[in-house]
């Protein structure tokens, strides 16, 4: 490996750090067994990576369901703690953090608006953090801000407390641990149907600023020879730094705002809602026309016999209720795939994953 690679983030000032191309902010990121140190973005992963993680939730998904096995989760990481520092909503990734911490024995503190940490004061985010990693191991974090969870890493990894900091949306940039549960379902659901190669996938929404539809479109870039389709209406279509990036990896893709003509391509059918906390002025989403970028009952029946139906949640009325009990109908089994995927990827964070692996090779 190129020797520029090997250096660590603590050897850059920060604006060296935020020039370095992804590869070397990947590297800086890494523990010497590859997985992240701070999970920041989608791009820190690669095949190898995935299939561990998604093999590791599957282990702790096993292991969990016993009384025994909940007993040697908890064991882990009885000795953690975690601060989950989420000053944007959330439902699912709060508590599915939340959860996973639990399994793993992991006590948790939380702060979930600013306006009641000092902050309100006037502290900075840098001093926030740095008081956070004075009581904590691990920060789980949400923010408005795009690279601020990697601005945060930079800083803590030269202070005397350098704890891991895991990305839990940034903005309308990214959502790593999203993708990874999206990519842990699309492994699920198509484990016995030869994998999630040369398959289609269809993204539907608000493209535009919708944080996981970019993560899930990096994590893809790992899967041979996927299709994929973006479908908005024109003013929330996918970003040009997407489809460079696709570009550049030879990916094929359609931009299109014709959702009723691809649907029967698609192997997966990954629904958006519109990303209206982010309009400029009032009312700027609601006078874009939407309402073909829906799902119905009828619409279902476009689609492949074996294809999914996916969502990150929360939902409006992108798809419609009636389609839940369709069996294609797969957003309420992702969502709890998520606690098992962070579950898995804070395991291996703090180098728990071969004695999960190892236990399960024992009792399994
Ligand atoms: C998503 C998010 O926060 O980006 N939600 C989630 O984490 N499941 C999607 C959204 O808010 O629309």
């Amino acid at each position: 490996m190129d020797d520029t690679l090997m250096k660590r983030t603590i050897d850059y000032t920060w604006e060296q750090f935020e020039a370095l191309p992804m590869e070397q902010k990947c590297a800086c990121l890494a523990k010497p067994d590859g997985m992240p140190f701070c999970t920041l973005f989608a791009q820190q992963f690669d095949r190898a990576r995935l299939d561990r993680l998604c093999a590791l939730a599957t282990q702790i998904r096993q292991i969990a369901k016993s009384r025994a096995g909940m007993e040697f989760l908890q064991g882990l990481l009885f000795h953690k703690r975690a601060m989950i520092y989420f000053t944007q909503p959330s439902s699912r990734t709060f508590l599915s953090f939340l959860s996973a911490c639990q399994i793993l024995g992991i006590k948790t503190g939380e702060v979930r608006d600013a306006a009641v940490s000092s902050e309100f004061k006037g502290e900075s985010r840098e001093d926030s953090i740095r008081t956070f990693s004075s009581y904590f191991d691990l920060i789980i974090m949400r923010t408005q801000e795009k690279g601020l969870a990697e601005r945060m890493s930079w800083a803590l990894a030269s202070s005397d407390r350098p704890i891991p900091i895991i990305n839990a949306g940034s903005g309308k940039d990214q959502h790593p641990t999203q993708a990874l549960l999206d990519i842990y379902t699309l492994n699920r659901s198509f484990e016995r149907r030869g994998g999630f190669c040369h398959r289609t996938v269809m993204y539907v929404g608000d493209l535009a600023r919708g944080r996981t539809v970019r993560s899930l479109a990096n994590l893809l870039l790992n899967y041979e020879d996927i299709t994929h389709i973006f479908v908005a209406a024109e003013p929330l279509q996918i970003g040009q730094d997407i489809l460079d990036m696709l570009d550049a990896h030879g990916a094929r893709y359609i931009v299109t705002s014709d959702m009723h003509k691809y649907l029967p391509e698609a192997d997966a059918v990954y629904m958006t809602r519109i990303q209206d906390e982010w309009d400029k002025s009032r009312g700027e989403s609601a006078r874009i026309d939407t309402s073909r970028f829906k799902i119905k009952g009828e619409d279902m029946r476009l689609m492949k016999p074996d294809a999914i139906l996916m969502h990150p949640l929360p939902r409006r009325d992108e798809i419609a209720v009636e389609c839940d009990s369709d069996p294609r109908a797969k957003y309420w089994r992702q969502m709890r795939n998520g606690m098992w995927i962070r579950t898995a990827l804070i395991a291996a964070t703090f180098d728990c994953d071969s004695r999960i692996s190892n236990y399960f090779r024992d009792n399994f």
